[in-house]
């Protein structure tokens, strides 16, 4: 009944009518596969035209006699295997949910085929007509994962893509018998992808500046009322818990806001959950006084020590010539004695 109001309540935005309203088959009890002569019932629930709760049946895409929500299958035969699907008055049609019978020692059902990350999965090694079977031992693409004496359901609470794959059981009957089920592909497909954290100005930065970080990813699936939240981190510190706002801002960046930040995506129920990487943020403070003062401390005695020497050269050069001449003219005069040599200098 929940989900019917859940179905009800949801609002649909953005012209994603048909996804809202979808009808949900769900299987009593749920498995996917059944041994033949096993009984099985399908619902169907979806919104209803007032006063008439009818149900459109399909298999296989023809249309079945049944018009009730409840499909019940007795002593299921080969001839009930099959895409099934149905409507109800005011729903688009449901997914197919796909139902197969079979006969053999041993088989591996699961809840069901495919399903999105987050949510349960359940594995059952059943024997045939309910024979008991012990040393159950389920595989996942053919290597072991759980070994079990005796309970032979195995359990998964939250999917991940990783579960996609291939599953299988063995176990034991009378001895000496080893049966082995057959295997079946379960897929789990990604509801949204890891978020992406960026930032509106590039690093490094000024301090004072305004900072918006935003943590971006998207839903890959029309589910409806799944509702993403965001957290904000910088390094071990949480910055902003769970809110649906994708954007955190720092107002006025300090150079102590200078760090590795990473955000993280999660849904309401926090059954999926996914990180960002590391985004290195740098800020650097401003052109203090005192920084100030450190360059002018530096830079003038430096500038000064270049002004000198150029003066310098530029003198030494202009008097370069002129003293050489001093010097043929005082190797001249010494020969006419100290007079002519002191009126020589004054005349520099
Ligand atoms: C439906 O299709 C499946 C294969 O896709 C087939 O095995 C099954 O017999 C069909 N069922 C009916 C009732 O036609
Ligand atoms: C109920 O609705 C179905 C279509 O969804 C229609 O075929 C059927 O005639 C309706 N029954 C009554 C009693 O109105
Ligand atoms: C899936 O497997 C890969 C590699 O084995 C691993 O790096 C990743 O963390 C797994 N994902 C989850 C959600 O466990
Ligand atoms: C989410 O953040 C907004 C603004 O950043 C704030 O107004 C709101 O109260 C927050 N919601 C929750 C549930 O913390």
């Amino acid at each position: 009944m929940w989900l019917l109001t859940a179905l009800l309540l949801w609002v649909p935005v953005g012209g994603q009518v048909e996804d809202s309203t979808k009808a949900v088959i769900t299987l009593q009890p749920p498995w996917v596969n059944v041994f033949r002569e096993e009984n099985v019932a399908l619902w169907c629930e979806g919104p209803h035209l007032p006063g008439n709760n009818s149900v459109h049946w399909l298999l296989n895409g023809t249309t079945l006699q049944t018009s009730t929500p409840r499909h019940s299958i007795v002593a299921a035969s080969f001839s009930d295997s099959g895409e099934y699907m149905c409507q109800t008055g005011l729903s688009a049609q449901s997914d197919p949910v796909q139902l197969e019978i079979h006969a053999a020692w041993l088989l591996l059902q699961p809840s069901s085929r495919v399903l999105t990350e987050g949510e349960p999965l359940t594995l059952r090694c059943h024997g045939w007509k309910n024979k008991l079977v012990y040393n159950v031992v389920f595989y996942q693409n053919g290597k072991p994962i759980k070994f079990s004496y005796r309970d032979s359901e195995l359990t998964l609470l939250k999917t991940n893509m990783n579960h996609s794959s291939i599953y299988h059981c063995s176990g034991k009957g009378k001895p000496p018998y080893i049966f082995t089920s057959t295997g079946v592909a379960v897929t789990v497909k990604e509801l949204f992808p890891a978020p992406v954290l960026s930032s509106s100005l590039s690093s490094p930065l000024w301090e004072e500046k305004l900072v918006t970080l935003s943590c971006k990813t998207k839903l890959l699936l029309q589910r409806p009322g799944v509702q993403l939240y965001f957290s904000f981190y910088m390094g071990n510190m949480m910055l902003r818990g769970r809110n649906t706002s994708s954007e955190y801002q720092i107002l006025t960046a300090r150079k102590e806001d200078s760090g590795s930040y990473w955000c993280e995506a999660a849904t309401e129920d926090g059954n999926v959950l996914k990180r960002s990487r590391v985004l290195e943020l740098q800020v650097y403070g401003p052109q203090s006084p005192i920084s100030v003062g450190f360059h002018i401390l530096f830079y003038l005695p430096m500038g000064l020590i270049f002004l000198v020497d150029t003066v310098l050269c530029v003198r030494i050069y202009k008097e370069l010539p002129r003293k050489t001449k001093w010097n043929l003219e005082m190797s001249l005069a010494s020969d006419h004695g100290e007079e002519e040599t002191s009126d020589n200098l004054k005349g520099i």
